[in-house]
């Protein structure tokens, strides 16, 4: 397998009903999902089967990884011929007690002020990080941030392994996607909600 040179990232925003519930988080999944298959046209790789393992961890199809994410308002997906993992996020305060779990001391002196932009770019780039190799939050305190990387990347290593996370920023969202070294992330930024029609033709 050749590196594919362009990872191809979709966002949209998630439709207002249902408002609450099973039968909303069920809606989030599946918007994530189309996303996921917008990813999949973009990059010219098989319609994929949305299949995990017992811990919920994606499974690859046909030699295509897979990754989703769902915050209240918006969804990403991606798929990539290497592993790849996607985390979004909306804009919104974070509280100390959540700012001391995610970052250490060090990591606070690196970012600099951390606006809610800056703390939502390192927490998504983390979450990026564990999903691309299938860990859980439990694996969070093995993720650090090394540098920033200009307005739009951060470097990070995880138990040695070392990423350079992308990332989409956005007035109402922050994305980040990480994946081994190589393509280049296109966003594909959908300003609705992805139809079932618009996931269809493409
Ligand atoms: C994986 C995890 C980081 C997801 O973060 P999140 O912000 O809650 O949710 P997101 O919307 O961004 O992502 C959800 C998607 O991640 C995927 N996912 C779940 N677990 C995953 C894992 N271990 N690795 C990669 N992807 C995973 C699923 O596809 C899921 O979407 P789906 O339910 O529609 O299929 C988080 O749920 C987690 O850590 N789960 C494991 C449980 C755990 O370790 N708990 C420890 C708490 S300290």
């Amino acid at each position: 397998m050749s590196t594919p040179s362009k990872l191809f990232v979709v966002t949209a925003p998630l439709p207002s009903e249902p408002k609450v519930g099973r039968a909303r988080v069920l809606m989030q999944s599946e918007h994530a999902r189309r996303a996921a298959r917008l990813s999949a046209q973009a990059a010219l790789a098989p319609p994929l089967r949305f299949e995990k393992n017992s811990d919920d961890v994606p499974l690859p199809y046909q030699g295509w990884s897979w990754s989703v994410s769902h915050c209240a308002q918006f969804v990403a997906g991606v798929v990539c011929e290497l592993g790849v993992g996607v985390d979004i996020e909306h804009m919104r305060d974070a509280r100390a007690e959540v700012v001391e779990r995610v970052l250490s001391a060090e990591e606070l002196a690196l970012l600099g002020e951390l606006t809610p932009q800056m703390f939502l770019r390192a927490w998504t780039a983390k979450e990026a990080v564990l999903k691309e190799l299938g860990a859980g939050l439990g694996k969070l305190e093995r993720c650090r941030i090394t540098s920033l990387e200009g307005p739009d990347a951060l470097a990070l290593d995880c138990d040695g392994l070392r990423r350079t996370v992308h990332q989409l920023i956005e007035p109402e969202f922050v994305a980040s996607v990480s994946c081994a070294d190589g393509p280049q992330a296109v966003w594909l930024t959908v300003r609705t909600p992805i139809s079932s029609a618009a996931e269809e033709h493409g």
